[in-house]
């Protein structure tokens, strides 16, 4: 009962001090915020909304408004120059659109990824390939990786990708059919998951596609649906991986895919470590996302510019009469010979670079009149191989060494699916929807690029 009585007098005292080790060290901290603002207000930037949060609070009214982000970096660089800050707490970011600065950072090795956003993805994709920011095990990773994406390799796999296409084309043959309207974006995902599933992985995931999937509110359930389905990927990953490896120790005939690749080029790695066995894991993850969504969003938007500007869809078509006429498999070369369409996959990225990396964000450069003549225009025309090419301000799969390791497997089968797409079906976008922009941390059209789709009577 004493002690209770003497605690109990000891407890405003006890109050008082930790409010005094409270302010003394919130104190410190807003020194040490005033500190950081002193070192770096030399760099142009907006005015910062509040001494602690700094610019957060514009990001909080953006996304409120349902803005992109990017279109607020977009305006502070044409009003703040080619070198800007953004203060948040006592962090600073400073965002580039100058080439040079571009070049000497990407190109270097001596950069690392930035921390905190990419500590951000470490619970999905662990130390992968795309995330770790230690230059021995990421350049370890990508040797390993290397010869799975050759061109030569490529080569092997275009048969492939030509009978995933052709699934698909089956599949929107039924929407033509039955008059149904197509949402291109979810077609472009139901391809590109079956693609990864084959040519990487060997699996036949054979989906059901279906033109509207359930709608699924962004709430609690929903993401513990979404942890639900990142264990899930994990521990498939280990059982492909796994499975794999047994058939290739027991002499068994395996496809020649990426994940036999990868297992085979890390078996010749001497110190393979139980670690490195789990970065096998977090790279299966890396490769069945990276590989997926990137590739469809790019495909929806293409199909989006194209349905806005008949005049380049007609161009388009023309060159694939040419080129393709009514053969069903395309070859390796005949990819290479649809260079028009390459022009109008790369004027896709140039206003939708599908994977936003800030803080070199090509969707800032490449929407810079500095840069890009009428930079909003869709104009295919800038990429016509005699025209110059764009200097450090357009780079949608990143540059220099951490650049993307699957940019000509994507482009490749996106060039393709487009090809098919265009050989087969006509198409046209249903009236009076959007064609905004939504970052999921990819880049997607927040339509889904709804579409009439109709068989085409090649003459
Ligand atoms: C339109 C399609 C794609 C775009 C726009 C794209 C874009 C990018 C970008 C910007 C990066 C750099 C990311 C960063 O700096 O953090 C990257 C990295 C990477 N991408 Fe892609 N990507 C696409 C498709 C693919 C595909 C299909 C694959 C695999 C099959 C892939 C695999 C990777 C990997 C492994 C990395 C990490 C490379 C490294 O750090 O060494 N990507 N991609």
């Amino acid at each position: 009962m004493a002690i209770l009585s003497a605690l109990w007098s000891w407890l405003p005292h006890a109050l008082l001090f930790s409010l005094c080790v409270f302010f003394v060290a919130f104190l410190g901290y807003c020194l040490y915020i005033k500190h950081i603002h002193l070192k770096y207000d030399h760099i142009p930037g907006p005015p910062r909304k509040s001494f602690l949060f700094g610019h957060a609070a514009f990001f909080v009214e953006w996304l409120e408004r349902d803005e992109l982000i990017l279109d607020l970096f977009l305006e502070w660089a044409q009003a703040y120059g080619p070198v800007f800050r953004i203060n948040t707490l006592h962090h600073v970011i400073l965002l580039v659109t100058c080439p040079k600065a571009t070049k000497e950072i990407l190109m270097s090795p001596k950069y690392p990824k930035e921390k905190y956003l990419y500590t951000r993805m470490f619970n999905l994709f662990g130390q992968s390939l795309a995330t770790t920011q230690n230059h021995e095990q990421w350049y370890k990773q990508r040797r390993i990786m290397d010869p799975a994406f050759s061109s030569l390799y490529l080569r092997d796999l275009t048969g492939t990708f030509n009978e995933r296409v052709e699934k698909t084309m089956e599949r929107l043959s039924e929407d033509a059919d039955n008059n149904t309207v197509a949402s291109m974006l979810h077609l472009f995902n139901y391809l590109t998951l079956d693609v990864i599933a084959k040519v990487a992985f060997g699996v036949d995931l054979d989906l059901k596609y279906s033109p509207f999937p359930k709608y699924k509110p962004q709430n609690w359930p929903f993401i513990r649906e979404v942890r639900e389905a990142c264990r899930l990927l994990r521990s498939t990953g280990a059982q492909w991986i796994n499975a794999r490896k047994t058939a290739i120790q027991n002499g068994e005939n395996v496809p020649k895919d990426i994940l036999t690749q990868i297992i085979k080029s890390a078996g010749q790695e001497e110190n393979m470590t139980k670690e490195d066995e789990e970065l096998l894991v977090d790279n299966f993850v890396t490769f069945f996302l990276a590989g997926q969504e990137t590739t469809a969003n790019q495909l929806a938007f293409c199909v989006m510019e194209l349905g806005r500007h008949p005049d380049i869809l007609e161009k388009v078509k023309k060159e694939v009469d040419e080129v393709i006429g009514v053969k069903t498999e395309i070859s390796y070369d005949d990819l290479g010979n649809l260079t028009y369409l390459s022009q109008v996959l790369k004027e896709t990225l140039r206003l939708y670079p599908t994977v936003p990396v800030t803080p070199f964000s090509s969707y800032t450069s490449s929407r810079l009149e500095k840069f890009f003549k009428d930079p909003l225009k869709f104009d295919p025309d800038r990429f016509h191989p005699d025209a110059p090419k764009p200097y450090y301000c357009y780079y949608p799969f990143a540059l220099g060494p951490r650049s993307c390791l699957g940019q000509n497997f994507s482009q490749m089968e996106g060039k393709l699916m487009m090809a098919k797409l265009i050989q087969r079906f006509d198409f046209t976008l249903v009236p009076g929807q959007s064609f905004d922009i939504k970052d999921t941390g990819t880049l997607r059209p927040k339509s889904g690029v709804l579409c009439k789709i109709k068989h085409r009577h090649t003459s």
